[in-house]
């Protein structure tokens, strides 16, 4: 088979601001969420779980603590410094499009402000003139696991219905300042995930959770949702043209056996995954979703106007991030393992990466043609990529080649979907460039094309290198995918 892209398709890379600007406390930068998570070098990075990490006492600690050691968000791979250097690296590599996220805090630091900090906004002023000038197309993740911490702490983050006016005067500045240079935006990366890390995606605190983590991730997703409505119908008004997506962590699973009881217990994990794009392309929440939310006696609290407003200001678009599938099982016996902060029952069929994520480019495929028939708009796949510890030879070159296999065998069914009738906008591989990982906070976990001589304790020269992988995606973008 001839493998075949659309001739406009739009090949690059996505990065997220807090995971490689670094600059945490300049120009007037403000502390997020992110800046106060630590990297931990003994604990098992395979089985990460956020929450019992996450403590007032230990918040206000970090918050005081004005290292960055342990804290590598604060330092990235200092991309706000080194921006252009890394575009014109993606410019080599051919890129269409880059998808970035805008920091809250270094426009509004503490999201209380009535003006924005202009220092932050000139900074993303100069990153989209500079990604333009290389022909780069800016696509844009308003809420990327990054919030004002000081919203954290007085309002337990997006529990709080205030955060939704706060967060719309962000929107409005971005849409304000950046219409002019963005088409493709997104409202919240990943809107799934506030229930598997709560500080992360909506700076939850346990202790600060009185009726449970569980009902206030329901109650800060429907905050989410709203502002998620609120946010295509101010781009919709102020940037004509401009299309609004939204993001799903594509988690896909299969029955571990033919026994219904598997089969069933897959439908609920899938139905659960689909349930949060269901709101924002539908419009409405789930029947299903409801009915479970009733028998476990959460009632989300929900003002007039909601439901109107979420049912009428759809997105135009919907995104999602792939990077592995994992089976379901009713038997307490089947083997379980990590991937991309969830639990699944391991694959027999398929191999796993280091950090235990099972490689399924199949899946990739079944993922594409599942979403497309289900909500009959474009797709685009803004995240997918190979977790992995990278050798630099004594030359200096680094020979990724299980890199290249992870992404031509994603790509052969990237491109047997569109043959199958998806419609397919374009494609952003995740960290084009080594960041650090939002998981772990480590880098040794690297995802790029391009390597970034550093650390996990932040030791290196930041120097930038071009691994194998790098000439690869440059010839798959220049010939739209005929050779890899
Ligand atoms: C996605 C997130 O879930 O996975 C990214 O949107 C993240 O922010 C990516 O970096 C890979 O996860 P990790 O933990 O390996 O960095």
């Amino acid at each position: 088979m001839k493998l075949k892209f659309p001739s406009n398709f739009l090949w690059g890379g996505a990065l997220a601001a807090n995971q490689c600007e670094g600059a945490w406390n300049e120009d007037g930068k403000g502390l997020s969420v992110q800046d106060v998570q630590a990297f931990k070098p003994k604990v098992d990075q395979k089985n990460l779980k956020e929450n019992t990490a996450v403590t007032l006492e230990g918040l206000k600690a970090a918050a005081a603590e004005t290292d960055t050691t342990y804290y590598p968000k604060r330092h990235g791979i200092d991309f706000y410094h080194r921006y252009e250097e890394d575009l014109d690296l993606f410019k080599e590599m051919g890129f269409k499009i880059l998808r970035v996220s805008i920091q809250w805090t270094r426009l509004y630091p503490t999201g209380h402000e009535a003006e924005p900090n202009l220092k932050g906004v000139e900074f993303y002023h100069r990153l989209f003139t500079a990604m333009k000038a290389r022909g780069i197309e800016p696509m844009v993740t308003l809420h990327h696991y990054e919030m004002p911490l000081s919203l954290a702490f007085s309002g337990n983050g997006w529990v709080s219905r205030d955060v939704i006016g706060l967060f719309m005067k962000f929107c409005e500045t971005c849409f304000r300042e950046y219409g002019k240079y963005v088409k493709y935006w997104m409202g919240f990366n990943e809107i799934d995930s506030c229930g598997r890390h709560p500080f992360t995606s909506a700076g939850i605190i346990p202790e600060l959770s009185t009726e449970g983590v569980d009902k206030a991730c329901y109650q800060a997703l429907h905050h989410q949702f709203v502002a998620s409505a609120l946010a295509a119908k101010m781009l919709h008004e102020m940037v004509p043209g401009a299309l609004m997506g939204c993001m799903l962590t594509k988690l896909t699973c299969y029955p571990y056996t033919c026994e219904p009881m598997d089969a069933l217990a897959t439908q609920k994990r899938n139905l659960e995954n689909l349930s949060y794009t269901d709101v924002l392309v539908f419009g409405e929440y789930p029947k299903l979703i409801l009915r479970d939310l009733e028998k476990r006696d959460i009632n989300i609290k929900m003002e007039e106007g909601d439901l109107k407003l979420i049912k009428e200001n759809t997105v135009d678009y919907v995104s999602f991030s792939y990077y592995m599938s994992m089976t379901e099982s009713v038997s307490p016996d089947a083997p379980r393992t990590p991937g991309n902060t969830v639990l699944g029952v391991k694959n027999p069929y398929l191999k796993s990466s280091e950090w235990g994520w099972q490689t399924d480019p199949v899946g990739l495929r079944f993922s594409l043609i599942e979403m497309y028939d289900r909500y009959k708009k474009p797709l685009f796949v803004v995240e997918n990529g190979l977790g992995a510890r990278d050798r630099v030879e004594e030359d200096g070159s680094i020979h990724d080649d299980y890199r290249i296999e992870y992404f031509r065998n994603h790509f052969v069914e990237m491109a047997k979907a569109i043959d199958d009738g998806v419609e397919l906008l374009g494609y952003t591989s995740w960290g084009p460039i080594d960041i650090i990982s939002a998981s772990g906070n480590q880098m040794s976990k690297r995802y790029g094309f391009i390597y970034v001589d550093q650390d996990d304790y932040g030791k290196g020269t930041l120097a930038r290198s071009r691994k194998d992988s790098f000439y690869w995606y440059k010839k798959v973008i220049e010939t739209n995918g005929e050779e890899m």
